[in-house]
């Protein structure tokens, strides 16, 4: 697997997040030196058009914008100018970009979306507009002209199918070669034009919403309530309540006893580590994972994971805090600190040859997690 960066064209990463992160735009000349693209055209179209990732054809007419979701049987012709298809999750798909991903892991896995792959023919582009989250954009084939700018005001067109920006003014333009990145914070506006046929990728990280997260943590919180004994038997009480004159109205003390449960009830931090950790891992609702062990044993699942060593499969998201560990959506706490300590080596190295499969799977502990995680699909032998 990739190491993370150090540098970005020579300026030592640690700067860049302790300076640009979040923050403000940066360039980086050939961020990659030798940077070969993760895959051709065709590849590009194949992906494209497989119903199992999620695509957009984009195509621009002057000022009218088209819109259509994938699969893509056949693309328009590259020499037809103005389009653009967006294929998202490449990642998830591609081992190419799975291991460009690993460059980039000195930002925490959980701030990660996906890797975007976009191909447009000559002057393609998706409009000027700003995106909710950082991203790092690579050129990979082709040149590709970015002005960028901040956003004086978010006003976006109301006549297209896009979030376009209405009278967008760029500050800077660069033009963009294989291998160089543009890295912009949320919330910058930019505008992408193809200069010939090419190809970009969108390294993107994701900032939960507000709402996402409370919603996620609500619903997690009121399965707990259910399970909890002691607000499961204690009921409202109304001793000595008086003479009730108005008997269709909802009392008022039953509506002070909802606001007195909803501001007396406050999770502890295990809690929320809990419920973020799952949400944090849950696979996008498009995500399934291949069943290739279901007619093994147990045993035989282990000697192949032993014999071939052990991989997180592409589209397993993995997290690991204090005495916990995420994935897929579920949370695991392992009772023994070896086994914790194995999970997180698994989660942060995404695999484990041949030895050290052999000698982690020595633990009765994990050796059971990882019979599950092969039954489930989301994980895989090595070779
Ligand atoms: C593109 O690659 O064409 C669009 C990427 C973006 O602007 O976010
Ligand atoms: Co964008």
């Amino acid at each position: 697997m990739n190491p993370a960066l150090t540098h970005l064209s020579g300026l030592p990463v640690e700067t860049f997040m302790n300076e640009d992160w979040h923050v403000r735009p940066r360039l980086f000349r050939a961020a990659f030196p030798d940077f070969e693209p993760l895959c051709d055209l065709d590849t590009i179209a194949e992906m494209a058009s497989d119903e199992d990732i999620e695509s957009r054809l984009i195509q621009q007419k002057g000022k009218d914008w088209t819109l259509q979701q994938g699969p893509f049987e056949k693309l328009p012709s590259l020499k037809t100018k103005g389009w653009t298809v967006l294929i998202q999750g490449i990642d998830q798909v591609l081992p190419e970009a799975y291991e460009l991903l690993h460059q980039f892991r000195f930002i925490p896995d959980a701030r990660l979306d996906d890797v975007m792959l976009s191909l447009a023919s000559d002057q393609g582009g998706v409009g000027p507009h700003y995106d909710s989250y950082d991203v790092f954009l690579l050129q990979m084939h082709g040149t590709r002209r970015w002005k960028i700018g901040p956003l004086k005001e978010a006003r976006l067109r109301t006549d297209t199918p896009l979030k376009i920006l209405e009278g967008f003014e760029p500050t800077e333009e660069y033009v963009l070669e294989p291998g160089d990145m543009l890295y912009l914070p949320p919330n910058y506006g930019h505008e992408g034009i193809a200069e010939g046929v090419c190809s970009t990728l969108s390294v993107g990280f994701r900032a939960p919403t507000h709402a996402e997260v409370l919603a996620g943590l609500l619903r997690d919180f009121a399965d707990a309530v259910e399970q909890n004994t002691a607000l499961k038997t204690q009921l409202f009480s109304d001793p000595r309540r008086g003479l009730c004159q108005t008997p269709a109205e909802l009392p008022t003390d039953l509506i002070q006893f909802g606001q007195r449960l909803m501001a007396e009830f406050r999770p502890d931090a295990s809690q929320i580590q809990k419920s973020l950790g799952c949400l944090l891992t849950e696979p996008k609702p498009h995500v399934y994972f291949a069943h290739n062990t279901e007619d093994m044993s147990p045993s035989e699942i282990l000697d192949v994971l032993k014999a071939r060593g052990i991989a997180l499969s592409m589209k397993t998201k993995m997290l690991f805090s204090d005495g916990l560990c995420f994935i897929n959506g579920e949370a695991i706490a392992p009772k023994t600190p070896s086994c914790m300590k194995l999970l997180q080596v698994l989660a942060n190295e995404h695999e484990m040859d041949a030895n050290a499969a052999n000698s982690a799977l020595q633990d009765k502990e994990f050796q059971y997690f990882l019979i599950g995680f092969a039954k489930a699909g989301w994980v895989e032998t090595l070779n």
